[in-house]
């Protein structure tokens, strides 16, 4: 089968690239530093396409979805992972830093989506399956938490763009997922620590950490089965849950870890 993966070059994408190679899948892989990209391809015996795409240029995420198609002949599978985060109040959040979140998390998400959705629709079913839309989102789409509440809300929006895309596409053939990893070891925080103006939690104090290998082994399930949502951690999907349920309990849990974790 043929994947393109965005953000492929680190963490999540690039676990999740070196999981579906040993399984025989043919892989495009994107992100903005190529020289990444092409050490990765090189470490995977090198028959996969790389491709310099900064997500945030609609042009370059359309580019993206056509050189997959033009060197394969198909796309069986789209993952949408690439995405940052920084710590930032939403009082303090400003308006360019929100453009910027916004179009790399969302804009990233929904363009290349609406690149390769016309391609997967025209093409034929391989083993009953059109194409498969996947998103990487984060658990934080269901409840955010303080100080990520720009991060959190294109989490929450990607994982109501792929709500949506489930039931538009019913019956075409084309399924969208969405993955919902919790804390996961990548360059993800120290990326997110550099533009930050408060400190990160210090690992083990009061964090679920995952490797991306874990959180790529739940992303292969969930292309060879494909169900709505994936999450790694089930004890982190429960709580999520209960969150919904009661958001003024939560408000107040979150408070307090707050103020325990500033002293
Ligand atoms: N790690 C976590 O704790 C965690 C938890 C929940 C959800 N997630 C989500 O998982 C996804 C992957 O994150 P990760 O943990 O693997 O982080 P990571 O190690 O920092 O990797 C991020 C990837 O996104 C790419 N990227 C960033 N901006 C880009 C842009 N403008 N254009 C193209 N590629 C871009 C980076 O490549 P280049 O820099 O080379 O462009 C890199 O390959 C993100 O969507 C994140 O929100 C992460």
């Amino acid at each position: 089968m043929v994947v393109a993966i965005t953000g492929a070059s680190a963490g999540i994408g690039r676990a999740l690239a070196i999981e579906l190679a040993a399984a025989g899948a043919r892989l495009v892989l994107a992100a903005r530093r190529l020289e990444l990209l092409e050490a990765l391809n090189g470490e995977l015996g090198g028959g996969h396409l790389c491709v310099r795409t900064d997500v945030a240029q609609p042009a370059d995420c359309a580019a993206f979805v056509a050189a997959a198609h033009a060197r394969f002949g198909r796309l069986d599978t789209l993952v949408c992972n690439a995405g940052f985060a920084f710590l930032r109040s939403v009082a303090d959040t400003s308006a360019a830093e929100w453009r910027e979140l916004l179009a790399i998390n969302l804009g990233g998400t929904s363009e290349c989506i609406r690149a390769a959705l016309p391609l997967m629709l025209a093409q034929e079913r391989r083993q009953g399956c059109r194409g498969q839309i996947l998103v990487v989102s984060s658990c934080l789409a269901r409840r955010a938490l303080p100080d990520l509440g720009a991060y959190a809300a294109t989490k929450a929006a990607q994982l109501s763009l792929v709500e949506a895309l489930r039931v538009e596409l019913a019956g075409t053939g084309v399924v969208a997922s969405a993955m919902l990893p919790v804390g996961t070891d990548t360059e993800f925080k120290a990326v997110a620590q550099e533009r930050s103006t408060r400190t990160m939690l210090p690992p083990g104090r009061l964090e679920v950490r995952q490797s991306a290998a874990t959180v790529a082994a739940c992303m292969v399930r969930g292309i060879v089965h494909p169900a709505p949502e994936l999450w790694s951690h089930l004890p982190s999907r429960l709580a999520a849950s209960l969150a919904t349920l009661f958001p003024g309990l939560t408000d107040g849990v979150l408070g307090r870890v707050r103020r325990l974790v500033e002293g």
